[in-house]
């Protein structure tokens, strides 16, 4: 049974640090991207402090993200690319940080209590597959830090998964 541990000392590059080492371990062994995912934003809503949404979005065809296995209130199923933080981060192939959401042009609403918002690319192969998607009720929550510690966990995600077995 893995049971995650606290990370209570340090700053944030030593959280995301121990917070990878314990992704790391739970992904140990397992390489189907459903399950993994699960388990990731499993781990990812019980460490990080205030956040009320963290997830997964899949590209589905060239054209659309449909959502994963994630924690928190329903989300939207289907998102455009080009559309809202999700789709804005896979077109451009690069993080978002967006300080607060009511700014971001065409921000899409899935829990009216987000204020900010981190969506990570899935890259894989040189191909976007994805995003990892967290929210906050609180503004300006994330930081460069935090994207570099979720690029992070991303990176561990895609790298444990077995991609060439996936049937279409
Ligand atoms: N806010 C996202 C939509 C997904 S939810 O936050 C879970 C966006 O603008 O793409």
């Amino acid at each position: 049974m893995f049971a995650a541990t606290a990370i209570t000392e340090g700053d944030k590059p030593q959280f995301y640090k121990e917070l990878s080492d314990q992704l790391e371990a739970l992904l140990a062994g397992e390489n189907d991207p459903t399950a993994n995912a699960a388990n990731t934003s499993a781990l990812i809503f019980q460490m990080l402090p205030d956040i009320n949404w963290a997830g997964f979005y899949f590209l589905r065809s060239q054209a659309e993200l449909v959502v994963g296995p994630f924690q928190g209130k329903p989300a939207c199923v289907r998102i455009p690319v080009g559309r809202g933080v999700c789709g804005s981060a896979v077109e451009r192939a690069t993080s978002i940080l967006v300080e607060d959401v009511h700014a971001f042009p065409g921000h899409i609403a899935c829990d009216a209590a987000s204020r900010s918002e981190l969506v990570v690319p899935l890259i894989y192969d040189g191909r976007v597959f994805g995003v990892l998607d967290l929210d906050s009720p609180t503004p300006s929550r994330f930081d460069s830090d935090d994207q570099v510690g979720v690029e992070r966990l991303a990176a561990i995600y895609t790298a444990a998964c077995a991609w060439e077995e996936q049937v279409d």
